[in-house]
């Protein structure tokens, strides 16, 4: 694949970083008047000004060629934190969110993620990847090309291991990348106490996964609990990690969301990759997640749909944490679109349009572990690519909600997963 002329090529980084940090972001690499190689093996082979890779590339053919004269090529983006797999939506539950109930009161009053588990448990494997495989369709056409996806519907292990291997299936058989996280402690069960959940899931869930994983049959990735005030403390929060530590899970969950609860503290201490939310989050967590290179993953659809106090984005960047962005998709914050993600961290969580692309791209990469193939346009990287119909990159943050005309290809392993219909006609009107 050539794409060719492209009149801004973003490539975020070019060095090899596996993150970027505060003054990295200000220097966002960016070639103009730029063309850009993919082989036949979906990684990058060529990158540079137009007229060398015009020359070095005289005698070549290629499968395809796209020109993006006017137009600007991004990495495709990644999102670091979903809950895409689930039956039942929720919108009930915004009309009373509207009139004023807050999550932790419909959660305990039964609903919230009670509710979904119900309609999650009733669902078939079927059911469930077939409405999981059109919202990762729409993630795409938004332009991400790299998702993390969580279980977390089902709680029981049979219910779980139902998700996980609805993840597997997607992971198999479509055309984006996903990073598989096992969410088992996402809420406590019905009719169990957090000790008991937590029993159960370092005495039962966790021992099968880790067969399911030596026989190949899952690939689970990272491990998830909802550390939270009322869900799980401290303490369980502890022993789940460390037991999915243990069996060769990256450390990734929900911390400092609604409470302070030295989540990022006990994060940094296990190792964390990295922790979400951190709407809470003490000096001394975003300290020590900077030492632990521990990337902090925000949520800008979580905090403006809960009317949630912002997550201090600037002092997390001024202290050298890596942060990173998600779009939190899930009944609660029904939002698929990291162009929108962006657009609010930038307005609400005072980020600048550099940060906020770094990252949904690089930094979002790390986050999941992924950094060496992922998250930037680098010779050898995956071909993981975005055409946008715009003369300046930025349009994809300044349009709110603009990404439908602008995004007029999305490309997976040097391959157009996506093309815009009316791709052609400018949309910097
Ligand atoms: O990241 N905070 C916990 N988990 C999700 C919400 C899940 C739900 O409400 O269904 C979150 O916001
Ligand atoms: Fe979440």
């Amino acid at each position: 694949l050539l794409l060719e002329n492209a009149q801004q090529l973003v490539l975020v980084c070019g060095r090899g970083e596996e993150y970027l940090l505060r003054d990295g972001c200000a220097r966002l690499a960016v070639l103009r008047d730029a063309s850009l190689v993919v082989g036949l093996d979906g990684r990058i082979k060529a990158v540079g000004q137009a007229d060398v890779i015009r020359q070095q590339f005289s005698g070549a053919m290629f499968e395809r060629r796209i020109d993006c004269s006017g137009k600007c090529v991004l990495p495709g983006l990644v999102d670091a934190h979903t809950h895409p797999v689930w039956a039942g939506d929720r919108v009930h539950e915004f009309a009373m969110k509207l009139a004023g109930a807050s999550y932790m009161e419909i959660h305990q009053a039964g609903g919230g993620i009670h509710f979904t588990v119900e309609h999650t448990r009733k669902a078939t494997e079927e059911e469930l990847f077939s409405t999981f495989k059109h919202r990762l369709a729409r993630m795409q056409r938004a332009g991400s090309t790299l998702v993390e996806c969580k279980s977390g519907y089902g709680l029981n292990l049979e219910a779980e291991l139902k998700m996980l291997r609805v993840i597997e299936r997607a992971q198999r058989s479509l055309d984006i990348g996903i990073s598989s996280t096992y969410c088992g402690a996402h809420s406590v069960p019905k009719g169990k106490t957090a000790a008991e959940a937590t029993d159960d899931i370092v005495k039962n869930h966790l021992p099968k996964l880790r067969e399911l994983k030596q026989s190949g049959e899952i690939h689970v990735n990272n491990i998830d609990v909802f550390c939270e005030k009322g869900v799980f403390d401290l303490e369980s929060t502890r022993r789940i990690l460390q037991a999915g530590k243990d069996i060769g899970l990256q450390i990734n969950f929900h911390g400092d969301e609604l409470h302070p609860m030295r989540s990022a503290e006990l994060g940094a201490e296990l190792g964390a990759r990295a922790i979400s939310h951190l709407e809470e989050v003490s000096d001394e967590g975003i300290a020590a997640m900077a030492r632990a290179k521990c990337a902090a993953v925000l949520l800008p659809t979580t905090a403006y749909m809960l009317r949630l106090k912002q997550p201090r984005a600037r002092k997390m960047l001024e202290e050298g944490v890596i942060v990173a962005l998600g779009s939190d998709f899930n009944p609660n914050a029904y939002c698929l679109s990291m162009p929108m993600v962006m657009h609010l961290a930038c307005v609400n969580m005072k980020m600048s349009m550099n940060e906020a692309l770094a990252a949904a791209t690089i930094n979002a990469a790390y986050a999941l572990g992924k950094s060496d193939t992922h998250g930037s346009i680098e010779t050898g990287k995956q071909g993981d690519l975005l055409v946008i119909n715009s003369s300046r990159w930025e349009h994809l943050i300044y349009q709110f909600g603009g990404h439908d005309s602008l995004i007029d290809y999305v490309i997976v392993k040097g391959k157009v997963v996506y093309q815009n219909e009316r791709c052609g006609t400018m949309s910097s009107y």
